[in-house]
């Protein structure tokens, strides 16, 4: 088969190396791609944005299968544009991913299906916002409507915070993905990322993850796309998880379908564990970056059949196998990260650093300059590790750290060190 692979970040190094390792596979191209993907796919220079690039090159190419990283394209209908082309691909229409793009479409359908989550309000009007938040006392949570790039979200410890995350979004601050604000209950407990494979009307659990998404040791400083992970995350135990796809995952498949908007492609629940049982915080509609990675690594089946039969409707058939050991992923961002990551700082040792069977080094944001691999964006290095159990992934993941030479990044020290209860 010929394959092509959408997308830049860690998350799109880990799916085509875990794409380039199936038998099925002929030709692995990734569009745009980076200086590590590049080892397993050939890169081509089109951005994960330009459609009418993306479907000229699979016509020119004879792509059999499309396999879409990041949200932007899918909510902006990447898969729907492909498939009107007759190019198969793997990933949700932009109907079925209004279930990230919106949060009140997600909201809304959770309500009306009896699906647990923090209990909420939609407003457009700042004045109306800050007296439901007056009546509802802090903690409460201030989310913009749309995608704002894991920047829309306000946990606001105080009403004023709460009215000030409403004047921002209210504002523009977030252009028309705040046009429209949701006001929920704050939740208290452990957090966790559940993923399935959807195919329209089956859905197969995949495994659990935890991400660390600020900057800083101890979970300080600004939000980030992630700066680290790892898979499983204990609490999520077996009955835990058939909670999350009898309540969660399963009601909101059967809900898309009967809406008319039938989900394929990776649900990707963000939990929060409450002493009242899994409730759902926010719904994505693919692979979580660089949670994406620790799962890659842990899994032993053949990835590619497994998004194909999503696609094609038949994921009744299939069955993974995953390691028992753990994953950890560890982040290297360019300093500066995430406000003003500095580029274009040389990077070396990865070779040494990754020669290790249980660790590999996925490429977040790099590219080639001659013989030098130097920093080419924000999270930079996902460093994955594989342990007999979290420990043992830790250490190995940073020892491979240990041999990087990067003068211009930095990482967070404490990844997968608290354990949750
Ligand atoms: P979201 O993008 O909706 O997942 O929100 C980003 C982060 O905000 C989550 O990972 C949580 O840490 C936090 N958060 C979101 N909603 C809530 C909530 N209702 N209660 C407590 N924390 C929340
Ligand atoms: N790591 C969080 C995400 O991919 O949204």
């Amino acid at each position: 088969m010929r394959v092509l692979v959408v997308g830049s970040g860690g998350r799109e190094h880990a799916l085509a190396w875990a794409i380039a390792a199936s038998p099925l596979v002929d030709n692995l191209y990734c569009a745009p791609g980076n200086a590590g993907i590049a080892d397993e796919a050939e890169c081509v220079p089109i951005a994960a944005n330009d459609t009418l690039g993306i479907i000229k090159f699979c016509r020119r190419e004879q792509i059999d299968f499309v396999v879409v990283g990041p949200e932007a394209p899918l909510v902006a209908g990447l898969v729907d544009a492909l498939e009107a082309a007759g190019i198969a691909a793997f990933g949700p229409s932009a109907a079925a991913a209004a279930l990230e793009g919106s949060k009140s479409f997600m909201k809304d359908l959770c309500a009306r299906e009896g699906i647990p989550t923090a209990a909420y309000r939609r407003f457009t009007d700042a004045s109306a916002a800050k007296a439901y938040i007056a009546a509802q006392g802090a903690p409460i949570v201030v989310k913009a409507d749309g995608l704002a790039a894991g920047k829309g979200v306000m946990v606001a410890a105080s009403v004023a915070e709460a009215n000030g995350a409403v004047d921002a979004a209210l504002g523009g601050r977030f252009g028309a993905a705040g046009a429209e604000i949701i006001v929920e209950e704050f939740l208290a407990g452990e957090e966790a990322s559940f993923f399935a494979l959807v195919d329209g009307n089956e859905a197969l659990p995949l495994a659990s993850a935890q991400d660390h998404k600020r900057v800083g040791d101890g979970d300080t400083g600004p939000n980030t796309g992630g700066m680290g992970a790892y898979s499983p995350v204990r609490s999520m135990t077996p009955t835990v998880e058939a909670s999350v796809m009898q309540r969660i995952i399963r009601p909101t498949v059967a809900a898309m379908r009967r809406k008319g908007r039938p989900f394929k492609g990776v649900l990707f629940a963000g939990l929060m564990l409450t002493s009242e049982g899994p409730k759902l915080l926010e719904y994505n509609v693919r692979f979580g970056d660089p949670e994406c990675q620790t799962l890659m690594m842990r899994l032993k089946s053949d990835l590619l059949p497994a998004l194909i039969a999503a696609r094609d409707g038949n994921l009744r058939d299939v069955d993974l196998r995953w390691h028992d050991e753990a994953a950890l992923c560890v982040v290297m961002a360019a300093n500066g990260y995430p406000d003003d990551p500095q580029r274009g700082s040389e990077i070396r040792g990865l070779e040494e650093a990754g020669n290790d069977a249980d660790v590999k080094i996925f490429h977040a944001g790099t590219r080639r300059d001659g013989s030098r691999i130097v920093a080419d964006g924000g999270r930079v290095l996902g460093v994955t590790a594989l342990g007999r159990d979290l420990a043992a992934a830790r250490e190995r993941a940073y020892r491979a750290i240990g041999g990087i030479e990067w003068t211009g990044g930095f990482c967070r020290s404490d990844i997968g060190a608290r354990r949750g209860p």
